[in-house]
């Protein structure tokens, strides 16, 4: 099990594969929103399905978002997505989930 020294844990790419593999491909082609994304696992394994259906690097990041609590798991997740595709990743939100609805609505919605 992989965990931080905040005794987070981190979802497994292999069940994270499967649990994605259980929404219609065709749902992936509109945003997608990881709302407690820790260090960005989900994250990456997202946008690598929405890149295995045929959006561009581009499309998959810029329809994916992110909700994370703590700055430092941002910034980790942030500096991931650069590093695997060259792109900046703006979609995030550094709140509290729970209570930033409407917040998180209007980031999603934005356009
Ligand atoms: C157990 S980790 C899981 C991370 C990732 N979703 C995964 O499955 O690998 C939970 C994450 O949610 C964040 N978190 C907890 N409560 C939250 C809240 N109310 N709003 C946003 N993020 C939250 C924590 O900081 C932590 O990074």
């Amino acid at each position: 099990m992989k965990t931080n020294n905040n005794t987070e844990v981190w979802t497994p790419r292999h069940i994270m594969d499967k649990m994605i593999a259980q929404i219609p491909d065709e749902s992936y082609r509109g945003p997608v929103l990881e709302p407690s994304a820790g260090i960005g696992d989900f994250v990456l394994a997202i946008i690598d399905k929405k890149i295995s259906i045929g959006m561009t690097k581009k499309e998959a990041i810029d329809s994916t978002f992110a909700v994370e609590i703590k700055k430092y798991n941002c910034d980790i997740l942030k500096k991931r997505v650069y590093e695997k595709y060259g792109i900046e990743f703006r979609n995030i939100l550094c709140c509290d989930f729970l209570k930033n609805i409407d917040k998180v609505k209007d980031f999603i919605c934005k356009d």
